[in-house]
């Protein structure tokens, strides 16, 4: 796996992402068996950076990936649980009650890195939301602070309420989505320190028939979603989060961060969408 160190911390380039783990927008236990499946694959692989939320599944997905870590005896200091306090949650003591109840369904005694999953509805939320959010530091709940889907402005005046340095600001990224390229975020991370965690970076319709990355693909004996991860790898203050319920999928995913595109792939990919 290769790292991007940020403040001293070093995060693989490529962890798992959480979203249907445990149901949709609401727990369905009928998806338990698949999504402690798919946990424990990632695990065996060897991801240690899992991105979770307590809006996903209702906190379900909180509840499996605990119950996934514990049934596996994975040590926890190996690894780097982030999850994220919901926008209708972020008064002082909703965000202080929010993260009492990740760490309860998690069952953990901290959370490596807790963001702000979507940007408040009224910007002044936002002092509200930090000064919890530097308490829950300073008590240690809390390793590292960071915000998601958040435009340079907002992202800004995060880091000015912030009483550590904003670790990342997880958006969505992927080759035909380069909106927070376009909005200036992406440069303004790399040249302050910021991961940028690119989110959905293989949700694809046409990615496996299209005819560049699948040349590409074949160079490297890898898939199109491989290489599709690999350019997003490649990316300085740039990490990512695939998702997915198959095993097979998940083990490729990690696997993609070993692989090294030339510089002239690198751009043909860039210039593709
Ligand atoms: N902060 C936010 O607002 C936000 C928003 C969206 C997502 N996220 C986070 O980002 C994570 C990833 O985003 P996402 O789940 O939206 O999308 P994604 O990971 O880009 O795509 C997931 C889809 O791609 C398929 N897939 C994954 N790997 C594949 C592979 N190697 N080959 C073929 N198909 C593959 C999966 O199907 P299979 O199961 O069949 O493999 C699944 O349908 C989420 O799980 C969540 O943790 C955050």
């Amino acid at each position: 796996m290769k790292y991007e160190t940020v403040h001293g911390l070093s995060v693989p380039k490529i962890g798992f992402g959480t979203w249907r783990i445990g149901g949709e927008s609401y727990a369905d236990p009928k998806a338990d068996p698949a999504s402690l499946t798919a946990l424990r694959t990632a695990l065996d692989a060897g991801y240690t950076h899992f991105d979770t939320a307590e809006s996903y599944a209702s906190g379900h997905s909180e509840e499996l990936v605990g119950r996934a870590i514990r049934e596996t005896n994975a040590k926890r200091e190996n690894l780097f649980i982030t999850t994220k306090i919901s926008p209708e949650h972020l008064q002082y003591d909703q965000v202080l009650r929010s993260c009492e109840d990740s760490l309860r369904r998690l069952q953990m005694d901290y959370i490596d890195l807790y963001l702000i999953h979507w940007p408040p509805r009224a910007a002044l939320e936002l002092n509200d939301a930090f000064r919890a959010l530097n308490q829950l530091v300073r008590a240690g709940k809390v390793k590292h602070l960071g915000v998601s889907n958040f435009k340079l402005k907002l992202l800004k005046q995060a880091q000015s309420l912030s009483e550590t340095p904003i670790l990342t600001n997880q958006v969505p990224y992927r080759l035909p989505d380069k909106t927070y390229v376009e909005n200036g975020v992406l440069e303004y991370c790399q040249q302050n320190d910021i991961l940028l965690t690119a989110y959905s970076p293989v949700k694809f319709r046409n990615l496996p028939v299209n005819k560049t990355v699948r040349l590409i693909a074949e160079t490297h004996a890898a898939t199109p979603f491989q290489i599709a991860l690999a350019w997003l790898v490649a990316q300085p203050r740039v990490i990512t989060i695939p998702m997915s319920l198959d095993p097979r999928h998940i083990r490729e995913n990690f696997a993609a961060a070993e692989i090294e595109l030339s510089k002239e792939e690198f751009k043909t990919l860039s210039e593709l969408y």
